[in-house]
């Protein structure tokens, strides 16, 4: 599979995921505007992923800076990260990698600027490469709960496609199936932006991952009827108190699960763990485009001209309705991140 982002030639790549599964097309982001207008637009989009991308951009707007005194180039980095910041609001992975940047900006003062930008491009690389290693551990780790035969529903895309490769729910996944679980994913669609249908479905069947699409509406009916065993979706973050923001619908997932006594798992490395804030109360969510709801991907319209339009991207499921974190140390409580993942 074409890598979700990568670094080439003095630019970053990205797989546009605007335009899967129709097309297979790569986005060569030669400045950090393009790499956040990419971001915003959703051309890459899952909390890792997006960490992962700004860190780049990071690394390339670094590149093209002219400043030759520490002092300058600081500052007009600090332009950069407040640019890249300002694309989405509910993935702490962003937030979480821009300042990563930021202290080894700021632990380089004293040298040539040359070796700074050479240095944060490294940085930038091991926070890509250091995302794939936390997936495949939360796979070894979320594989244990996976038993043969079973099928698992899940919502959104938290696939390879959602970070920088193998991915965090679907990663956990891949790794049931490599260990020859017979399984089988049931994948939302997820209304509106269809990241289920066109992003899971797609990644899946490239592995040949059995898998079954449902439209979000049908997930109860089949929980009743026995026919999903577990859930098991991504984050896009997690408050002290294990309260888990994530794509909108996954809230109604949760109570559902619950209700059939289904276990509802999350799967997030440390990097979306956020304990600064306090409680999903505290989480902001992104409010995106009417035309999104309005019509299918951009296509012909389903609704009104001019109807009064809700359309938050994101939900928060309390604590209480999610039966265990599974993270690259291990599988843990929601209660229990707060102490686990004091650093
Ligand atoms: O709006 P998106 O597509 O960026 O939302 C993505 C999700 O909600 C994912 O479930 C989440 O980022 C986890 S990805 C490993």
């Amino acid at each position: 599979m074409i890598p979700t982002v990568e670094w080439r030639d003095g630019t970053v790549r990205l797989l546009d995921q605007s335009r899967l599964p129709e097309q297979v097309e790569v986005l060569v982001c030669r400045d950090y505007e393009t790499v956040a207008r990419a971001i915003r637009e959703m051309k890459v989009r899952g909390a890792p992923a997006i960490g992962v991308t700004a860190a780049l951009g990071v690394a390339l707007g670094a590149q093209s800076l002219a400043e030759a005194r520490y002092e300058e180039f600081a500052k007009a980095m600090m332009g950069i990260c407040d640019h890249l910041a300002a694309t989405r609001p509910t993935a702490v992975n962003l937030f979480w990698a821009i300042e990563r940047m930021k202290r080894a900006l700021a632990g380089l003062r004293g040298e040539p600027v040359a070796v700074i930008k050479r240095r944060l491009l490294d940085e930038a690389q091991r926070i890509l490469e250091e995302d794939i290693a936390m997936n495949k551990a939360m796979g070894r780790h979320g594989a244990e709960l996976i038993r043969d035969g079973q099928t698992i529903l899940t919502h959104c895309n938290a696939g390879a496609l959602a970070t920088a490769g193998y991915g965090t729910a679907l990663g956990v996944v891949r790794a049931a199936w490599e260990q020859g679980k017979k399984i089988r994913v049931l994948a939302d669609e997820t209304r509106p932006v269809l990241q289920g249908a066109r992003l899971t479905a797609w990644e899946l069947m490239q592995d040949k991952i059995p898998v079954t699409l449902i439209t979000d509406s049908m997930a109860g009916a089949l929980m009743r009827q026995g026919r999903i065993h577990l859930c098991l979706v991504g984050a896009d973050r997690i408050a002290a108190n294990g309260d888990v923001a994530n794509k909108i619908g996954t809230y109604s997932v949760a109570v559902l699960a619950k209700a059939h006594g289904i276990p509802f798992y999350v799967a997030a490395p440390h990097s979306t763990i956020d304990l600064a804030t306090r409680s999903g109360e505290e989480i902001p969510i992104e409010q995106r485009a009417p035309q999104e709801v309005t019509s299918v991907c951009g296509g012909a319209p389903v609704a009104p001209l001019g109807v009064d339009v809700l359309n938050p991207a994101f939900d928060v499921t309390p604590a209480e309705y999610v039966t265990a974190i599974i993270t690259e140390r291990g599988v843990f409580k929601p209660h229990e991140l707060a102490t686990r993942f004091r650093s």
